[in-house]
């Protein structure tokens, strides 16, 4: 089977489970799992940021620090199409009492504009901007990666106008290879950012949020209280650790894999697909035909696509495929396509 619903589908390989197997772990609700220790200095000191919390998802790396910069009532500004806003089921309200203030982010980088315009002023009946937030590589942008110039305009408005800045950098290594931009100097731009371990990585789990010592240490006591203490959690951070120390040069081999699969589909008929990606996501419309349909019947070719969009298709490359197995999926979906669009009653 060849896999490409998403980069966190990977097993963890051989190194990655001997590093896990004998990593040394401790009990990290008293702080003793000297691996968990060793993976949040580590980022930390990778990122230039005071401290570094390790956490299961980055679905919780971002919401505990959404948690630690706003108080309930606030408000936060994100990007229409931002992991925040669409796939973390409405947790912000849950979580933190925080409401979402959308604008839009089409090609993946927060309109400036309609940033400055979400800004609120401040006054006791309206409710507080607390927190700007912005997604890089930007997955329902196929993987965009937002010009660090953009980055940098954001974050001086958002220090302007007195409101955090975080930053989903989930796919933030992607970035970093491919733009040749320090992921130093990305995080220096935000208050916080939360940097995921098992996406391209290939750890089985886990993300580190990073911030000052004072938002970690309000984010590690939510983590308790979200029920997220976690005790020889050592095993797992070895995962990182390796995934870290291993495994971030090769995204560069994922990003190859896309721009091959998508030049051997850019020009099937049936097939609409912007420019070339630039990391390791592709997503493509095929006109009127059933996006389920097409996902299923490339499935029944040992293909596995998501179709996680209503209108679209995504695919994402990944350790676990090769290249030559991502060129082999290009001509089994192309083959798809043109079998179901020939089935198609002429109009
Ligand atoms: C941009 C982005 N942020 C956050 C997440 C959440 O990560 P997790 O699935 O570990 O909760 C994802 C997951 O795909 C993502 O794509």
């Amino acid at each position: 089977m060849i896999d490409l619903r998403s980069d966190t589908v990977t097993q963890p390989s051989q190194g990655m489970r001997e590093a896990m197997v004998s990593a040394p772990v401790g009990d990290d609700v008293y702080g003793e799992d000297p691996t968990v220790n060793r993976l949040e200095e580590m980022v930390a000191e990778m990122t230039g940021k005071e401290r570094g919390l390790f956490v299961p998802t980055g679905t919780m790396g971002n919401q505990l620090c959404l948690k630690a910069l706003t108080e309930p009532g606030d408000e936060v500004i994100v990007g229409k199409k931002s992991h925040i806003f669409n796939y973390e089921t409405g947790a912000p309200g849950v979580l933190s009492g925080v409401q979402l203030h959308t604008v839009d982010d089409r090609g993946g980088a927060l309109n400036s504009m309609e940033v400055e315009m979400a800004v609120r002023e401040k006054a006791y009946y309206l409710p507080k901007t607390s927190v700007v937030a912005q997604e890089q590589t930007h997955n329902k942008e196929g993987g965009r990666i937002v010009d660090l110039t953009h980055l940098i305009s954001i974050a001086r408005f958002a220090k302007e106008v007195g409101v955090s800045a975080h930053l989903d950098g989930a796919r933030i290594w992607n970035a970093v290879v491919e733009a040749d931009v320090s992921v130093k100097k990305y995080a220096e731009l935000f208050d916080t950012v939360s940097l995921s371990l098992s996406k391209g990585l290939g750890a089985p789990i886990g993300s580190v949020l990073v911030g000052s010592t004072t938002v970690v240490a309000k984010a590690h006591k939510f983590r308790k209280i979200w029920g997220g203490g976690w005790r020889q959690a050592g095993i797992l951070a070895a995962a990182g650790i390796y995934a870290l120390e291993n495994n971030i040069e090769r995204l560069k081999e994922d990003h190859k894999k896309a721009r091959s699969f998508y030049e051997r589909i850019k020009s099937i008929d049936g097939i609409q697909v912007g420019d070339a990606p630039q990391t390791n996501i592709l997503i493509f419309r095929l006109g009127n035909l059933d996006v389920k349909e097409v996902a299923r019947q490339a499935a029944k070719e040992n293909v596995m696509i998501s179709a996680a969009f209503k209108d679209a298709l995504r695919v994402v490359f990944h350790m676990d495929v090769s290249l030559s197995q991502a060129e082999e999926a290009a001509g089994v979906l192309s083959a798809v396509v043109t079998k179901l669009k020939n089935m198609q009653p002429a109009s």
